[in-house]
Parts: C-alpha cells; structure tokens; sequence
C-alpha cells in the first residue's frame, strides 16, 4: 500500500515525465531512498537521465564460472527479495560481457586503481552493471544498491521498482573500517551478532570486533578447556544467573556469514588483566591459585594471569590454537588493557620472571607476555593487535595498536613506525550515552556524552602526524561495551545511528563531510531502521 499515496504519485509522475521507458510510466514505484541519501557518500557519484525499472523478470547475472561473482550476485538477489515481493531469477551468464538487460555483476573491465574494496556502479534505464577488480569491492558496491532498494516491506505488491539512473566510482578512505561488541558482559544470542554484522554490512564496515574473554564471562567454547564455557560462562549474581557461550560452530557460522559480506571477523581473547572469568575455571594459571568467582561486578580486577608461570602460556597457547582454527583473520586481539601489577609484585613466580628475563618491572613483564604471546601468532602467520596499554614496557616489535584511551598511543605507535587503529574513548565510545537527559540509555560513570554531530567530528588522522606517520592510522572503529547494555535492543539504540556518521568518517573522502547534509541523509535511513525491526535513537 502507498502509505504516502498523493506524494508518490507526484514523484511518480514526475519521473514518468523524465524519461521512464513508456511501458512502465503509470506503474512503477520510486522508493523514497534515493542516491543522495547514500551513507557512507560515494567517492564520486553523478546522477543521470531515467530510471532502471526491476521487476519479476528481472535477472541478476554474473560472470560466468566466477564463484565470488556468484556469491555477490546471491547476496544482492537475497536484499532485492526481501525489498519487494518480486522473485528475481538469479541466473549464470554464458558470455563474459554483461548481458542486454538485468543486473550483471563481474570482474571484467574493472578500473583497479579503486582497490580492493572499490567498484563502479552504473546504473542505466536499460541494465545495471556493478564491476570490481575483487570480491570485496564487489560486496560493497551489492551494499550500495541494497540501499537504493525501498526499505523491506514499504514497496506497494506487485509494482515494479524504480532506480535512479547513475554512475559511481567508489573506494574505502580507510582499510579498517571496524564496529566491536563486548558480548561478556552482557551475552548476545547468535542470531543478534548475525544481525549486528549484517549492519556492519549495510554500512561498509569491513572488520567486526569479538571481545568474546572478561571477567564476567567466557564465551568462546574451546575443546581443550570445556571448564572455560562449563565454569566461566556464567555467573550468579543479585540478578540471577546470566551467560551463555558459542559452540565452535557457532562461531564459525559468524565467520561465515560475515565473510560472505566481506567482513573479518577479529575475535578478541583477553590477556593479561580482564580474566577473572577464565581463572574461575583454570585457577591453577593465576598467581594465587585462587579460588575465584567469576566477576558479578563491574571494574577492573587484580587476579590476572601469572606472567610467571610457563603454564599460563602454555594454557593461552592451547586456547589460541582454536581461536587460529576458527578464526581465519590476519589479526588476533590479545587484550592487554588494564592489567594491575598487584598480584605481580607478590608473586614468586612472576619475580623469578623478572630475574630471570632481565626485566626492570612488572610494566617490562607485561611486555614480555605481549611479545611472546606475539611470538607465537607470528610463527604462525597471524598478527597481533592489541589495546595501548601494550605501549607500555616497550611494544612488541610488529604490534598493532588499538588506540581507546585517547589518540595518544596511535600516535605513538606511528611514530614508531607500527600500525595503529583509532578508537578513542573522546568519540567512538558507543556505549556511552547520547544526550545527558534523565533516563538516556549508557554509561553511567562517566559525565562524557557522545552525540551524533561529535562521533561525525571525527577525524582518524591526527594533525601533528607526518603523511609518512599518518600512512600506519589503518582506520577506526567504534566499541560497544555492555555492561549497561542489557539486550539487542539497547545495543541497537547505541549503534543506530551513530554507526551511520562513523561509517562515513571512514569510507568517504574528508573533504565531502557536511554535518548538516549529513543530519538530513540519516533521517532518511529510519525507515529502513523501523523495516529491520530495528531499535534506534532519533536525532530530529
Ligand atoms: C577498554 O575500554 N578497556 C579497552
Ligand atoms: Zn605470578
């Protein structure tokens, strides 16, 4: 039904004037999405004459015998089934060059100097054609048109869609474009991180954070230490009990479902400090021997992990061999923030450690765990990122930095010529709250709100970086961290819509950022959000 009816058939009349092929100019649906209501904003995109008009007959197309073709072309019918109630075929295209009408997706003739994740998008009254020189690229140009597409359920039944004819050419600013979900404190069933990334996606966001190990829950299931998931996936507090954890198959089901999006999923298992969880089950690798509870409270814990103890890493080193095996990332996050020194200073272990190692302090011995924790990955294949503190004692030699408390340790980390990813706590803390009225969802502890306009004030590069130096800022990301975020929901009214200006930082060239075009462009994504059943914050 035309829930807008005159409107529309204002639009559509109007469009029909233009140059809608005749046969479809009393009955096709112009959705209100609309190329410049694009978030992120393209590279460069030029609007042009008419309409490609979808329908039942429609047929989306790839290059012949290309799997990651294929995928993508499955991946783009998968949303145009959804945004309307037209059934495409989906077919394979007996010729390399794109056939005389459809939608045909293919590598051919892609301009490479738009990277991996770049493509072009054309748009025509008679056929859309989206090429890339990668799959990737492909994935994200699939992302742009889903958004062109009218919100899933809005279209009126049985009317041909309307797309706007156009022409883009478009490419990431940043090569880590990344959204973290803290899943301990609060768990998070499958099917919600399934939905989480599929709003990655929708946004281009390339790299899904997992902080999967805290001290008030482990929530990966490692065969080799089932006490982890059995012991430390739960907790009993004044609420009750609460956890949960993911099979291994789980975990791989996210892999691939985020892969399929062309997204990375980097699976954060927490070390030295935040481990409570883990210790509750294994009390033999802390200092102490316990016995511990795992933690019901919020904080930051003494019990860590004994540095002392070869043990300790023998137990990581079991722990990250299943994470390897799952989790095909290039990075792996260890952690490493906020790790006390206390149970250290006492420890036999750990001082014997010292001796032994030469090292000056237990800030040198939390830099001996990160380094050979990055060892370890490194032998096999993987690197290791870490949160700032791994700064501290001297970082390990091919470490990237995950900067949070500030910009301060990625710029460190560039001037030491080491990568580093922006999360500063000052802007891309999701989890605080959005407006300091009573009753705004978020962070308590702190007075610090983040609206919508100051997470779009961002900018990744800091000033006093050199181009050189600036060249190791890989990107930003945004962390959800749930101790006050109970559910989906209220993970959702984080996210929706800040995700939206941190996407645009990220992918969009600096230059075309306008905070008041920008307040508009999301406005029109709320639709979309309400389609999805999403929860969101309004910014009216
Ligand atoms: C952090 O917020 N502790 C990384
Ligand atoms: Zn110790």
């Amino acid at each position: 039904m035309f829930r807008f009816g005159a409107l529309w058939m204002a639009v559509l009349l109007a469009v029909a004037c233009a140059s809608r092929p005749a046969e479809y100019a009393a009955g096709s649906y112009l959705p209100p999405t609309s190329p410049d209501t694009l978030i992120p904003q393209p590279l460069q995109l030029d609007t042009r004459e008419g309409v490609f008009v979808l329908d039942a007959d429609t047929r989306v197309t790839w290059q012949r015998g290309n799997k990651d073709a294929q995928g993508a072309a499955d991946l783009l019918a998968s949303y145009i089934d959804r945004a309307t109630t037209q059934t495409l075929v989906t077919a394979q295209v007996p010729m390399l060059g794109p056939p005389q009408g459809g939608i045909h997706l293919t590598f051919a003739g892609a301009d490479k100097t738009l990277g991996a994740e770049g493509y072009q998008l054309d748009i025509a009254p008679g056929r859309i054609v989206l090429r890339a020189s990668e799959r990737r690229g492909l994935l994200m140009g699939v992302q742009t048109i889903r958004q062109l597409l009218p919100p899933p359920g809005t279209a009126p039944a049985d009317m041909p869609i309307a797309l706007p004819a156009l022409s883009i050419r478009d490419t990431p600013r940043f090569a880590w474009r990344g959204m973290h979900l803290d899943v301990c404190r609060h768990f998070m069933p499958l099917e919600f991180v399934k939905q989480y990334i599929d709003l990655l996606a929708l946004y281009k966001f390339n790299t899904f954070h997992w902080h999967l190990t805290e001290d008030q829950g482990w929530r990966l299931h490692v065969p080799a230490y089932p006490r982890l998931t059995e012991i430390g996936a739960w907790r009993y507090g004044p609420g009750g009990r609460h956890g949960g954890f993911y099979t291994e198959a789980d975990a791989r089901e996210v892999v691939a479902y985020a892969d399929a999006r062309g997204i990375v999923v980097v699976p954060e298992i927490e070390m030295p400090g935040h481990s409570v969880a883990a210790l509750a089950a294994y009390p033999q690798y802390s200092c102490t021997g316990g016995p511990f509870e795992v933690a019901t409270t919020w904080g930051v814990f003494d019990d860590v992990y004994c540095a002392g103890k070869d043990e300790t890493f023998e137990f990581l080193e079991g722990v990250l061999d299943h994470v390897l095996a799952v989790f095909p990332s290039e990075y792996i996050h260890i952690g490493g923030d906020e790790c006390p020194k206390t149970r250290w200073k006492e420890c036999a272990d750990c001082q014997a450690r010292i001796a032994a190692e030469g090292l000056a302090d237990e800030h040198e011995l939390q830099s001996y765990f990160i380094r050979r924790m990055e060892t370890y990955l490194n032998a096999r294949g993987r690197r290791l990122i870490g949160w700032d503190e791994i700064l501290e004692g001297g970082l390990a030699p091919n470490a990237t930095v995950m900067s949070w408390r500030s910009t301060k340790g990625g710029i460190e980390a560039a001037r030491h010529g080491q990568d580093a990813v922006m999360t500063p706590l000052s802007h891309l803390y999701f989890d605080y709250r959005q407006s300091a009225e009573p009753g705004e969802l978020g962070a308590t502890y702190t007075r610090r709100t983040i609206d919508l306009e100051r997470v779009y004030s961002f900018e990744p590069i800091p000033e006093e970086l050199t181009p050189a130096e600036a060249r190791h800022i890989l990107g930003a990301q945004a962390n959800v961290w749930t101790e006050q975020l109970k559910t989906p929901a209220d993970v959702e009214y984080m996210v929706l819509p800040r995700m939206l200006a941190l996407a645009e930082v990220v992918w969009s060239p600096a230059d075309v950022r306008d905070w008041t075009a920008f307040r508009r462009r999301v406005r029109a994504h709320y639709p979309l959000f309400d389609a999805m059943g999403h929860n969101y914050r309004r910014y009216d």
